[in-house]
C-alpha cells in the first residue's frame, strides 16, 4: 500500500495532466488557477486508500479519486460566492479575482469534468458508482442549504447542525471511501463500515473547520479568520455559545447576529471574547473527539486486517489536528 504522502504526489500530478482546454480563457483559466493553487486533496487520498485496502490498483481507482476532488473544487466555487469569502488556500477566490458569474460556471465545468472522470471507471461498477456519487451529490447540496437558511434563523439545535455538516461535508468522505471500496471489490457489509467510518471523521473534519474559522492561525488556515462569525453561522461554537452565555453575554450574542450594519473586526473580536470565556473552543475539541471515537468503531467492525487499517488511522489523527 501506498503512504499518504505518495498518494498526495499521484493525485496531484494527475490533476495537472488531466487539465482543462484552452478555450475559452476565460473558462479554464480561472479553474486552473484554483486547482493549482493548491488543496490538501484528502478526498482523493480517502478513495484511493480505500481501493487499495479492498485489492485495487491505482490505476484503477486513479479516475473516481480525481472525480471526487473535481466534484469537492466544484463545491467550494460555489461555496465561496455563498459565503462571500475572500480567500481560498490562502489566494483570492475566484469570484473576488474574476466576478460572480465566472465562479459559477468554473464551478459548472469542474463538475461535468468529475462526472466525465467518473465515467472512466470499469463500465461494469458505474451503475453502483453513479448511485453512490449522485446520493451523495444531492445530500451535498441539502446540507448547503440548510447552512444559508440557518444563517436567518436565532436558533439551531446541536442536532439540526449535526444533521446540517453530516450533508454539506460528511457524506462526501464516506462517498470518498465507499466509492473506493466498490472499485476495490468490498462486500454490502465492509462497504457500510467504511462509508460510516468516512461519515464520522467527516463531522470530526467539519467540527475543526469550524473552530480553525475561529481560532485558526491567519497565516496558516488559508481562508478569512472569522468569516462564520461574519456570516452568522450557525456553528457548533454559535450554537453553544447561544445556549450557555447569561445576561449581558447572551445580549450581546444576541445583537452581533441581529444587526446588519457592523465593524467586521469589532464583530469577530467581540464574538470570540464570549466564546473564550465559555470554553466553548474546549468543548467543540470534545465533540469532534467523541466523532473520531465513533469513527474508529466503525473501523474496529471492518473485516480487513488490523495493519491494512493504519494508513485510515494515520489519517483520521493528521484530520484532528490540523492546521488548514
Ligand atoms: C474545505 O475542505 C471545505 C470543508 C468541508 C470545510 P478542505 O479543507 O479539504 O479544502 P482544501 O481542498 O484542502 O482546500
Ligand atoms: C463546506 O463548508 C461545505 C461545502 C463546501 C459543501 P464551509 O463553508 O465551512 O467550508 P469552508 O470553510 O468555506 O472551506
Ligand atoms: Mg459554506
Ligand atoms: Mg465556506
Ligand atoms: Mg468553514
Amino acid at each position: 500500500m501506498h503512504s499518504i504522502a505518495a498518494l498526495q504526489t499521484i493525485i496531484g500530478e494527475a490533476l495537472t495532466e488531466r487539465n482543462f482546454p484552452d478555450n475559452p480563457n476565460t473558462l479554464y483559466e480561472p479553474i486552473k488557477y484554483f486547482l493549482a493553487i493548491g488543496g490538501k486533496r484528502l478526498r482523493p487520498v480517502l478513495t484511493l486508500l480505500a481501493a487499495e485496502l479492498f485489492g485495487a490498483t491505482i490505476k484503477e481507482g486513479l479516475p473516481a479519486a480525481l472525480a471526487i476532488e473535481m466534484f469537492h473544487n466544484f463545491t467550494l466555487m460555489h461555496d465561496d460566492i455563498m459565503d462571500e469569502a475572500p480567500l481560498r488556500r490562502g489566494q483570492e477566490t475566484i469570484h473576488k479575482k474574476w466576478d460572480i458569474n465566472t465562479a459559477i460556471l468554473s464551478g459548472d465545468a469542474t463538475l461535468i469534468r468529475a462526472y466525465q472522470l467518473l465515467a472512466e471507471c470499469k463500465p461494469e461498477l458505474l451503475a453502483e458508482l453513479l448511485k453512490v456519487f449522485n446520493k451523495m451529490a444531492q445530500e451535498v447540496c441539502e446540507g448547503q442549504q440548510l447552512d444559508m437558511d440557518f444563517e436567518k434563523l436565532a436558533t439551531v439545535t446541536e442536532e439540526e447542525y449535526l444533521h446540517m455538516i453530516r450533508l454539506k461535508t460528511s457524506v462526501l468522505l464516506g462517498a470518498a471511501l465507499e466509492i473506493g471500496a466498490i472499485l476495490g471489490g468490498a462486500d454490502k457489509q465492509d462497504r457500510s463500515n467504511i462509508y460510516t467510518f468516512g461519515v464520522n471523521i467527516g463531522i470530526a473534519f467539519q467540527l475543526q473547520d469550524d473552530i480553525l474559522d475561529v481560532y485558526g492561525d491567519p497565516s496558516k488556515f488559508g481562508k478569512q479568520v472569522g468569516g462564520d462569525i461574519i456570516e452568522n453561522k450557525k456553528t457548533y461554537l454559535l450554537i453553544n455559545a447561544l445556549q450557555l452565555a447569561k445576561g449581558s453575554d447572551k445580549q450581546e450574542l444576541i445583537h452581533w447576529t441581529e444587526i446588519n450594519e457592523f465593524d467586521q473586526q469589532q464583530k469577530i473580536d467581540r464574538v470570540t471574547a464570549i466564546y473564550n470565556d465559555l470554553g466553548i473552543e474546549k468543548l467543540a475539541h470534545k465533540k469532534k473527539m467523541s466523532f473520531a471515537e465513533q469513527a474508529y468503531q466503525a473501523l474496529e467492525a471492518m473485516a480487513v486486517a488490523r495493519e491494512k487499517k493504519l494508513s485510515l488511522i494515520e489519517f483520521t489523527e493528521t484530520l484532528l489536528i490540523r492546521e488548514h
